[in-house]
């Protein structure tokens, strides 16, 4: 028992200190180092064991500068669109040492339990099996931040790629077929300035015996609140540093 606890907590140390950056130094990532990340994600669980994902390795200065600036731009129209997000700074993936573009295949839905035969039951299966294979896809995503982490580099986990009009532009320049969809960017490296922990639920307020505890339920005016009040600080700040 006692090698269990002490794999457990060598495991913990790796899941407390997967961080996340959005800036990095310089550096070379071996290119062993890229395997040594994607071997972890090959080994993720995934419905109907399907594995609908694959990782493209950007290595090439001018495509990383086209997919920052699809970020930036990104966040500029975010900006625009008062959408108030506090959107962080996108120009770190220009210049992230490690970058791999996630793909999902999203025609594996039909490998799910569905009917196929288009009735509105059959859209009902389907909103839940897009909801099984996107867990699909970030189970094997986070084996992969977990492995970077464990080789203790900085990880940033980036979904503001997945509008159209991004996909349509790093589509091509990656030779990703249009059946396919990028719905993720994984950055990684060594930190600029050092990484920070970020506020995390105790365990108590995300776990219950036997019967979800009522005091940790959320009303829609809670959650509206918390947006307010809470999630500009919860983002980009350390959590002993939350007042
Ligand atoms: C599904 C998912 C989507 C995310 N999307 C973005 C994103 O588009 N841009 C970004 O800067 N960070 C993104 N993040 C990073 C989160 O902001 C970050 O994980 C969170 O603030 C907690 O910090 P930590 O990773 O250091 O624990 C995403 C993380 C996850 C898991």
């Amino acid at each position: 028992m006692a090698g269990e606890l002490a794999r457990y907590q060598s495991f913990m140390d790796v899941v407390r200190h997967r961080m996340t950056n959005r800036a990095f130094a310089s550096s070379e990532i071996p290119r062993d180092h890229f395997e040594l990340i994607l071997e972890a994600a090959r080994h993720a669980p995934s419905g109907a064991n399907a594995q609908p994902w694959h990782y493209v390795v950007v290595t090439d200065p001018a495509v990383k500068r086209v997919i920052g600036q699809a970020f930036v731009d990104e966040q500029q129209r975010r900006a625009r669109l008062h959408m108030g997000f506090p959107t962080p700074n996108y120009h770190g993936v220009t210049t992230a040492p490690g970058l791999i573009v996630i793909v999902a295949d999203f025609r594996f839905i039909r490998a799910f339990p569905v009917l196929n035969d288009d009735s509105e039951l059959d859209r009902l299966y389907k909103k839940n099996a897009e909801r099984i294979l996107l867990q699909s896809v970030a189970a094997s995503t986070m084996c992969a931040h977990l492995a970077a982490a464990a080789l203790g580099y900085a990880v940033w986990w980036i979904t503001a790629i997945g509008q159209e009009e991004i996909q349509q532009r790093i589509k091509p320049l990656l030779g990703v077929p249009d059946e396919l969809a990028i719905i993720d960017v994984m950055c990684f490296g060594p930190p600029l300035k050092p990484s920070y922990k970020r506020w995390k639920k105790r365990l108590d307020q995300i776990m219950s015996w036997d019967r979800f505890a009522p005091e940790h339920f959320m009303t829609d005016a809670d959650i509206d609140e918390w947006i307010k009040t809470t999630r500009h600080k919860v983002m980009y700040r350390d959590e002993s540093k939350i007042d």
